[in-house]
């Protein structure tokens, strides 16, 4: 074993090397060509719907997590509990759109500042509202994520892009069809505990 030429240098060694910077690798907006059989034209096209969707999907994530914090009233607890299992649905969806944007050879957004500036649902106030309220923007917000999957997806299917168009209907679709259910019921006015 070599012997160390002096301890500086030893200690040198050990230092770790922060504060690197250096170009980006891939721009955002160019998307770059994977070895998928998948015309690049294709691919830019699905690419661009995605990231729409995944900063709409972020937006939709985010205002569950504010609700399950922010809720009140005699359903607390229930729905507490529920807006944070649509959250971790809402989650899970938006990691498997950022990482189909990645297999497209596409750069998916992933920042807050660029997802604000990007997603179409209309920013909620700060503070906190009531439950029909809460639900009501939930329900908006699934809505025009549902709106613009169903035409993308048939955009991708047009198109070949078969993977893009089961994640689509199968993941998007169908998921955020299954919330509005779940949060659509909260709001039908039936008696609590005596008959009409
Ligand atoms: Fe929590």
């Amino acid at each position: 074993m070599s012997k160390p030429k002096n301890t500086a240098a030893v200690m040198d060694r050990a230092r770790p090397i922060d504060r690197q910077q250096a170009h980006e690798i891939q721009a955002f907006g160019h998307t770059t060509r994977m070895p998928i059989a998948l015309s690049q034209n294709v691919a830019k096209q699905s690419v661009e719907n995605l990231n729409q969707i995944l900063a709409d999907t972020c937006t939709l994530r985010d205002l569950y997590k504010k609700h399950h914090w922010q809720v009140a009233g005699a359903t607390f607890y229930q729905l507490h509990l529920l807006f944070d299992k649509h959250y971790e649905e809402q989650n899970d969806l938006v990691d498997q759109l950022a990482e189909r944007i990645q297999s497209l050879g596409g750069v998916s957004i992933a920042m807050a500042p660029d997802v604000a500036e990007t997603t179409i649902i209309p920013r909620p106030p700060k503070g906190r509202e009531e439950v029909p309220v809460q639900i009501s923007r939930l329900l908006h917000g699934h809505e025009i994520v549902l709106k613009e999957a169903r035409s993308m997806a048939r955009q991708a299917a047009e198109a070949g892009d078969d993977g893009t168009n089961d994640l689509l209907v199968s993941d998007i679709i169908r998921g955020n069809e299954k919330q509005v259910w779940f949060l659509s019921q909260h709001l039908v006015d039936v008696p609590l505990v005596k008959a009409d």
